[in-house]
């Protein structure tokens, strides 16, 4: 008979999990608290689970009173809408709060079907029922849509981008830094994948896409070699085949300065695909145009971006909004995250909050 081999069950190499599978601890953060809590202290980010940034300076902003009707346009991890939802339902931040007979209702959107499933079980099995909180799986470009049916909004949240949960799994291709197809669609059920987006484009659109989105300096270095590469049969459809693309368009950095050089190039370069892919200035700019039609007079708005080409849009658009008469006040400047918020998650450090009430 024949003898099978014994295999060996193979282990994570190290202290700590390194791999996304391998972190199911993490993955289960009402179960491993203690675990959860630990990463944290640590300055990372628990597996599955994403930080919510600038809480306190957001509920701040948005004085949610009892009976109110608030938006959050990018549920996420659910983290501020969970913060939101308990305002709400506990008789509102301290301001002048009276309790009322109902206790109002937080909408929650997002576009990712696989990550939303999850956070609204979460917040149901937390207690928010469908009275208090309700989810719609769409883009919020379409917010006009969204209060057509449940009408006009008392205050509203978007923090804006990708969650952690997004980034750290590898199916989803946002990382250069892991392994995984390149697909960096907040929805992957719609639209074109970015290994798709690259084979349907010219080399020159590239370029503009890089210059445009992310100011790359040696995009015409990377879209030549990414374009020489596919024209040669080479498949740009992982993370890692682009992240390479990417180190030999670098060849001419001096030794001293590449690996900082590459490190950059690559977050650029998978910023701009990402924002391309999922057309995030348009929807950005379709969202601020709609608005203020969807707000209640006095309604608070506070929006969270994390780069400047978002920034530039909403300092822009409020401005405009605020001469135009359809808000009352906006913030002169933008609000950033505290030095021991920055600590405590590196993730928070680009992040810039701005705010706006509706006339
Ligand atoms: C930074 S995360 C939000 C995290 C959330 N505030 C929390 O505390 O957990 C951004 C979320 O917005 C979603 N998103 C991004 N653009 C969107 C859009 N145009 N419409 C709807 N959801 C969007 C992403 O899928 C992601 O889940």
């Amino acid at each position: 008979m024949e003898e099978k081999q014994h295999k060996r069950r193979v282990h994570y190499s190290g202290k700590y999990p390194k791999k996304f599978e391998e972190k199911y601890k993490e993955q289960n953060p009402e179960k491993y608290a203690d675990t959860v809590a630990h990463v944290i202290s640590k300055g990372s980010t628990p597996a599955g689970m994403h930080i919510s940034i600038m809480v306190k300076e957001i509920l701040e902003v948005l004085k949610i009173q009892p009976g109110e009707q608030g938006l959050d346009c990018t549920l996420g991890y659910g983290g501020h809408t969970r913060k939101m939802l308990e305002q709400l339902t506990n008789g509102g931040s301290q301001e002048g709060s009276a309790p009322g007979n109902s206790p109002g209702c937080i909408y929650g959107l997002d576009v990712d079907p696989i990550e939303s499933a999850k956070t609204v079980e979460r917040l149901r099995n937390a207690g928010f029922d469908e009275n208090v909180f309700k989810f719609r799986l769409i883009n919020f470009a379409n917010i006009d849509k969204v209060a057509e049916e449940a009408g006009k909004f008392d205050f509203v949240l978007a923090d804006l981008g990708v969650s952690s949960m997004q980034i750290d799994d590898p199916k989803r291709g946002f990382s250069y830094k892991i392994d995984g197809p390149l697909d960096l669609r907040l929805d992957p059920e719609h639209g074109e994948s970015a290994a798709e987006r690259l084979h349907n484009i010219t080399r020159d659109e590239f370029v503009g896409m890089l210059v445009e989105n992310s100011d790359e300096p040696y995009a015409e270095e990377i879209a030549d070699k990414v374009f020489n590469l596919m024209k040669k049969g080479d498949p740009m459809d992982t993370t890692t085949a682009l992240r390479h693309a990417i180190e030999s368009a670098l060849w001419k950095v001096p030794k001293e300065e590449k690996d900082q050089a590459i490190k950059k190039s690559c977050a650029r370069v998978f910023q701009a695909l990402r924002i391309d892919v999922n057309s995030e200035f348009e929807v950005l700019y379709s969202f601020l145009e709609k608005l203020p039609g969807i707000l209640n007079p006095g309604a608070r708005v506070a929006i969270l971006t994390f780069h400047s080409g978002e920034d530039r849009l909403v300092k822009k658009a409020f401005k405009e909004c605020k001469k135009a008469g359809l808000f009352s006040k906006i913030s002169e400047d933008v609000i950033r995250p505290s030095a021991e918020e920055c600590r405590i998650n590196p993730r928070s450090k680009s992040t810039k909050m701005r705010w706006a009430i509706k006339a």
